[in-house]
């Protein structure tokens, strides 16, 4: 059975949407802090199954010995964690304290008690910025305290993983995620990320503001790799059955670099303008996919 932390946000959301509907066996453990309770009534309506949901903190180690005692879980999907990098600059303690030490108490707490795989969500934040598509074997250092966070609970899993030589770790490293499950019932709702202010734009007929137009990029707006919602859960399906003891890291992008200005473009009625940089952005993060594909397959 597969516990899924975070499993009421914008990713978590879409994975247990994609596991239930694989007939997969989900334990939803979710605190709120960054989620809505409706999620899990709009999960249960796509599905028509009834989802199990925890409220909980992930570092809470008597809601997670109920869990034990109530389902056999072989199987964790980390994904519980605050992502703003803004916010994560303003309370670096609270990101210290809510990314790394809960999860190090929720590996030690299950992996004791016999966790046979872990699949961890961390992000593109945690390379060094470069002009060249980003390998796993490409330098880390990122600046923002949200990936440091990211960054640091890697380097536990991997010692976690020296010492338990049976467990199963995947570390993915997410790029840009994008869109939305078909229903509409499920979303984005990320306080300043592009899509999700596009969306805002669109429907309250306002400019997207666009960070920055003298990159040194195409077009001088920023490039990202856009990876859509259902590739990602996709990869994190194809890792519960084919991850090998050990830790591995594989990036989760497309390869494919696009700017600002080329998203917007596909938006035909999209209105916009130019504001200055938006502080902590990097001209361009586009990843190498080689590794991914070298191990998925359809
Ligand atoms: C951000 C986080 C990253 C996180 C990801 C998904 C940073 C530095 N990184 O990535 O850790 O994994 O979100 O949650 O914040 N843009 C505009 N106008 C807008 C919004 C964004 O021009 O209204 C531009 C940004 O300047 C950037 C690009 O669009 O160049 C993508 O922005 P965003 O969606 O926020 O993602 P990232 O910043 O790449």
């Amino acid at each position: 059975m597969i516990l899924v932390t975070g499993g009421l946000g914008y990713i978590g959301s879409h994975l247990v949407v994609d596991l239930l509907q694989d007939n997969q066996e989900v334990v939803i453990l979710d605190n709120l802090s960054r989620s809505d309770i409706t999620v899990l009534d709009n999960i249960q309506t796509i599905t028509n199954k009834q989802p199990i949901f925890y409220n909980g903190c992930i570092s809470n180690v008597s809601i997670l010995q109920e869990i034990l005692d109530n389902h056999d879980i072989t199987h964790l999907m980390h994904l519980a964690g605050f992502k703003s990098v803004k916010e994560g600059e303003k309370y670096p303690e609270l990101y210290w304290d809510n990314n790394v030490n809960k999860s190090i108490t929720l590996f030690e707490y299950l992996v004791d008690r016999g966790l046979k795989n872990i699949i961890f969500s961390s992000s593109a934040t945690v390379y060094a910025p470069s002009d060249e598509p980003l390998t796993e074997d490409s330098p880390t250092g990122p600046i923002p305290t949200y990936g440091s966070t990211k960054l640091f609970v890697e380097q536990i899993l991997r010692k976690i993983s020296e010492q338990n030589s049976r467990l199963k770790i995947t570390i993915l490293r997410y790029f840009n995620p994008i869109g939305q499950h078909q229903s509409g019932l499920l979303q984005d709702n990320g306080a300043d990320n592009l899509y999700p202010n596009i969306k805002r734009a669109l429907e309250t007929n306002s400019a997207l503001s666009v960070y920055g137009s003298d990159y040194p990029t195409k077009d001088g707006t920023c490039v990202r790799d856009y990876i859509d919602i259902s590739d990602l859960t996709k990869y994190h399906k194809f890792f519960l059955t084919n991850s090998t003891p050990g830790c591995e890291v594989y990036n989760v992008g497309t390869g494919v670099g696009r700017s600002v200005l080329e998203i917007i473009s596909e938006f035909s009625t999209l209105i916009y303008e130019f504001k200055d940089r938006r502080s902590g952005d990097v001209a361009s993060l586009v990843c190498s996919v080689d590794k991914l594909k070298s191990i998925y397959k359809e």
